[in-house]
């Protein structure tokens, strides 16, 4: 498994980090097969495998449910697991306590939680010296896609992208171990990515970033029916899934399934008893 000083070296060396979002054990048994660097139990499962409209409804324990999971599937992945809405904001105390629930009870390496307001920023301190490793996450930070107006691209204007610079340097100083940006155009990621000594992680933020991030379920086009323009489907799940299960309906009641081949059957002697 890799760790917070391999990933920093990778970006040193220019290789580039992977990291894909799965939120079960399948999904993340392949994740691992495939040598991805690092998995993000995103609270985009809300929407993505719960069905809810944004992440807002995710709570502490769906987290949890699902990062055990993803760590079952993928043992040794270093794994980030996101700390869901408002699980975080009530307080430092409150914050530090949910914290440590999804750490110890989830196994994850390390946690996410967006933005870098004061208190974030005293959050990521607090975590770092308990010992849970923090990665950020700024630009369109879904959490508060109600205040931002919508998912939309962040930090175009001199301001909000002199914010989001200022803001990606206090949290690597308050201990952040990898900064995640969200949909931002990609020469303010470039700027970003070489004033930070850690990591950056792109989604939406084009390629000059350390790493990359996509959702198993857009990347393999597996649930998902619309794409942002961020996204690239290499698979093409859904027709092959949807062509398998009409298949399935298709046989049965044509009662070709299930074939000799699928069947278990009785020796003819004991069949001749029971039928006398
Ligand atoms: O929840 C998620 O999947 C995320 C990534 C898109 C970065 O936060
Ligand atoms: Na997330």
């Amino acid at each position: 498994m890799k760790n917070r000083f391999e990933l920093q070296e990778m970006k040193q060396k220019g290789d580039k980090i992977t990291m894909v979002t799965a939120y079960d054990y399948p999904s993340a048994k392949l994740v691992e097969q495939a040598s991805v660097d690092t998995i993000l139990v995103g609270d985009s499962l809300g929407m993505v495998v719960l069905g809810y409209d944004s992440t807002i409804q995710v709570t502490v324990d769906d987290m949890i449910h699902h990062a055990k999971a993803v760590k079952r599937g993928a043992p040794n992945t270093f794994t980030v697991v996101d700390m869901p809405f408002m699980s975080y904001h009530i307080s430092l105390e409150n914050a530090l306590e949910n914290a440590m629930k999804i750490f110890q009870q989830s196994g994850a390496n390390a946690l996410k939680v967006e933005g870098a307001s004061r208190e974030i920023l005293t959050l990521t301190e607090r975590l770092t010296d308990a010992g849970i490793p923090v990665v950020a996450h700024l630009g369109l930070t879904p959490q508060s896609v109600n205040v931002l107006g919508g998912y939309k691209v962040q930090g175009k204007n001199k301001e909000a992208a002199e914010k989001l610079l200022t803001d990606s340097k206090r949290l690597e100083q308050s201990g952040a171990i990898a900064l995640v940006l969200e949909c931002i155009p990609k020469e303010l990621a470039e700027i970003i990515t070489a004033s930070l000594e850690i990591p950056t992680i792109g989604i939406g933020a084009g390629a000059d970033c350390d790493g990359q991030v996509l959702v198993y379920h857009d990347l393999l086009l597996y649930g998902v029916e619309r794409l942002p323009k961020f996204v690239k489907a290499y698979g093409h799940a859904n027709d092959g899934f949807l062509q398998s299960l009409e298949s399935f309906v298709k046989e049965v009641k044509r009662k070709e399934f299930p074939g000799v081949e699928h069947t278990y059957t009785m020796n003819s002697d004991v069949l001749a008893e029971l039928k006398q």
